[in-house]
């Protein structure tokens, strides 16, 4: 596997595949990789000759107060389940060489509407530091296939929305959450969680799925659902921000006609936010 630390290294390889005809699959991480990164490389790498993967932790996306500073950072590891994957090339970029004059100087990209709510409204700044970024790694990597995660849904539409709104040349596709045996969706914040919360944050899938079940049967009072799910979450110990019964295409709350839903929540255990989701077809 190459590795690739500057924007010079990397467009050298690039450029080698396409005068070559071949197509390349990006992933971009943030590292401390795991079966989901994992699964991402997997499709990439089902639908393009090449796959290249980023791990950059990205200072624009924190906020003040978040865990920046202590984002587990694990390069050798990293490294290494990328080479066993056949991942072909892997990216590093620098803080300095993608925002040489610093976080206050770059331009930035806002995405409208569906940043306004959740993880929009929680994480002020976020989804502008995330779309900066992956619009930057688009133009250097200049990909034909760029995989996301469905696990961060509201980020997989946010770059999706970015690449129709700007006409963007990179197809997004949007992977499935891998999940532990308990449900439990894989993420490199499950590390901060002990023995027993960790027994409890399964209970977020489980009342995802008590809701996604009780929708397909019929059941539209989605403010009552909200109500009982967001009570179940407290009552066992969660912190909720949000537990929201959503169109799929607006992220906007669902109305009685919508058929594709999708429920966002996040729950918090001590100091660790977790998220999920899940996707119902009503046609
Ligand atoms: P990171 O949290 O490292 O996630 C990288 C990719 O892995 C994202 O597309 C995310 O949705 C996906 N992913 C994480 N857990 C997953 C799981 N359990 N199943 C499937 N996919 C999963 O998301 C980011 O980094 C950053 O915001 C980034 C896009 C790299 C921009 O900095």
């Amino acid at each position: 596997m190459y590795q690739a630390h500057s924007v010079t290294e990397l467009r050298q390889y690039v450029q080698h595949w396409n005068e070559h005809g071949q197509s390349i699959a990006f992933i971009p991480t943030m590292g401390n990789l795991h079966a989901g990164h994992m699964s991402l490389i997997s499709k990439g790498q089902s639908l393009c000759d090449r796959s290249l993967c980023s791990i950059f932790v990205n200072p624009m996306q924190f906020g003040a107060n978040e865990d920046f500073n202590h984002y587990p950072r694990t390069l050798d590891d990293d490294l290494a389940k990328l080479a066993a994957s056949g991942c072909d090339l892997v990216y590093l970029p620098t803080a300095s060489e993608l925002y040489p004059e610093g976080l206050d100087r770059i331009s930035q990209v806002q995405v409208t509407d569906l940043t306004d709510h959740y993880e929009g409204a929680h994480r002020p700044g976020h989804f502008t530091g995330v779309a900066t970024v992956v619009l930057k790694l688009f133009n250097i990597v200049k990909p034909d296939v760029s995989v996301f995660g469905k696990k961060d849904y509201q980020q997989y539409r946010v770059i999706s929305k970015m690449v129709a709104d700007l006409n963007l040349d990179v197809q997004i596709i949007g992977q499935e959450t891998t999940r532990e045996a308990s449900g439990l969706a894989t993420s490199s914040r499950n590390q901060y969680l002990d023995e027993e919360q960790t027994r409890k944050a399964s209970m977020i899938y489980q009342t995802l799925r008590n809701s996604a079940e009780q929708i397909s049967a019929g059941e539209r009072d989605y403010l009552e659902m909200e109500r009982r799910a967001l009570a179940r979450l407290q009552d066992a110990g969660f912190e909720t921000d949000y537990f929201a019964i959503c169109s799929a295409e607006t992220l906007l709350p669902a109305s009685q006609e919508d058929r594709d839903l999708v429920i966002l929540v996040t729950a918090g255990l001590g100091t660790t936010r977790l998220l999920d989701n899940i996707e119902i077809s009503l046609w």
